[in-house]
């Protein structure tokens, strides 16, 4: 999941990475964020990707900047924002480019962007986060849950066996068969991708300098996990953690 990666993704982006802001179902994201925004705050959006976040926050703070370390990516994002006076993006490996920010920002939004099996790329990301973030400034943090992913794989064992298929060859075909399940790695769009149990997120961001004010579920539908969902496969939806958390002064 480098630069490479994201940079060859940028053809399909739309079509196979999670809009999470308009997936959400119950808009707990954007209530998040309506909470977070004052038209005198500075905020970042780090690793904004093709910038589905940047609109909405350019109307809700002072201005934004968006990070990502991928070019083509960041074309995309350039192209949406075109007209916003004060958003802009810029390119920087958030892991390696200590000064990627000249000051730090009121909030800082990181959206799915800390999904990189690399534990030591996510603690460099992390502790710069803590960098570009102002004490007694906030966090909004968005990681893939892995109590969901192990609620995703046994709906989909059931679906399964319910079309006749034998329990033992179904669970081959879910997800413990290809994932490292202790350290949360599990396969999504076939790429190993970091998932987090909600206590392991207040111990990472304790780690990083941040404490979590709150941890709630951002539930999305099940297309957004299986092509063509059975219709009797419905609450609870598969999830993501959100994490709103203080920096530490
Ligand atoms: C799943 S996408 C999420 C994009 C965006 N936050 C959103 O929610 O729509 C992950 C993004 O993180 C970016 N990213 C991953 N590692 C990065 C790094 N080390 N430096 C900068 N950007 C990074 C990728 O280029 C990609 O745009």
């Amino acid at each position: 999941m480098d630069r490479t990666y994201w940079d060859k993704l940028a053809g399909v982006y739309d079509a196979r990475v999670l809009n999470s802001l308009a997936a959400d179902r119950s808009g707990v994201i954007g209530d998040a964020i309506d909470g977070l925004a004052n038209r005198r705050r500075s905020c970042a959006d780090f690793g904004c990707g093709t910038g589905h976040y940047l609109p909405a926050l350019a109307k809700r703070f002072e201005r934004v900047v968006g990070v990502d370390h991928s070019r083509k990516l960041l074309d995309a994002a350039r192209k949406r924002i075109a007209k916003l006076a004060n958003a802009t993006v810029r390119q920087g490996d958030l892991a390696r480019d200590r000064r990627t920010l000249e000051k730090p920002v009121d909030v800082g939004f990181c959206m799915n962007v800390l999904i990189m099996p690399d534990r030591n790329t996510r603690q460099s990301i992390g502790a710069n986060l803590a960098r570009w973030v102002k004490k007694g400034g906030r966090l909004l943090l968005l990681v893939p849950a892995l109590e969901s992913a192990l609620y995703v794989n046994q709906r989909y064992v059931s679906w399964n066996v319910k079309r006749g298929v034998a329990r033992s060859d179904a669970k081959q075909a879910g997800l413990h068969a290809r994932a490292d399940l202790l350290e949360g790695i599990v396969p999504l769009d076939g790429a190993p991708t970091k998932h987090y149990l909600a206590a392991e997120t207040r111990w990472a961001l304790g780690e990083w300098g941040f404490d979590v004010d709150s941890v709630q579920r951002v539930e999305y539908d099940w297309t957004t996990e299986f092509a063509k969902p059975p219709r009797w496969l419905r609450e609870p939806y598969p999830w993501d953690w959100l994490v709103v958390a203080r920096r530490r002064s």
